[in-house]
């Protein structure tokens, strides 16, 4: 019976460490997956700044969600949740 017990446990932990997988801060996205293109501080590299006065920040957020999620031109579509594409288009938008 205690041996079924820990191998339950540790079924239970090797799930909740899979759960964690969905990044919850805008922040923790951005570096995660926009940083590497766009700079930590949002001034562009691979990928056009992104800062306050570029031409992104004048486009609605749908035109932000379709370039995250369906990638546009040479940037790849990103693997994000609805949750975590809102997330990080607060996150950048409270940089300005
Ligand atoms: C592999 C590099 C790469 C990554 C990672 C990347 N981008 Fe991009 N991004 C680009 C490139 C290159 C373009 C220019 C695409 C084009 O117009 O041809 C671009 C364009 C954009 C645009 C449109 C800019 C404009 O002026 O119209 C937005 C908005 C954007 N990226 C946001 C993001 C966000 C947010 C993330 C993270 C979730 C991200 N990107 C991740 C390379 C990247």
């Amino acid at each position: 019976m205690k041996k079924l017990l820990s191998i339950f446990f540790i079924f239970l932990i090797s799930c909740t460490s899979a759960e964690v997988t969905e990044l919850t801060s805008g922040e923790e996205i951005y570096t995660s997956r926009c940083s590497a293109c766009h700079k930590a501080d949002l001034s562009g590299g691979v990928g056009p700044s992104l800062k306050s006065d570029s031409s992104a920040a004048q486009m609605p957020d749908s035109y932000w969600i379709q370039t995250i999620t369906m990638g546009k031109g040479s940037m790849p579509a990103q693997r994000l949740t609805d949750n975590e594409v809102t997330l990080v288009i607060d996150f950048i938008k409270s940089q300005y």
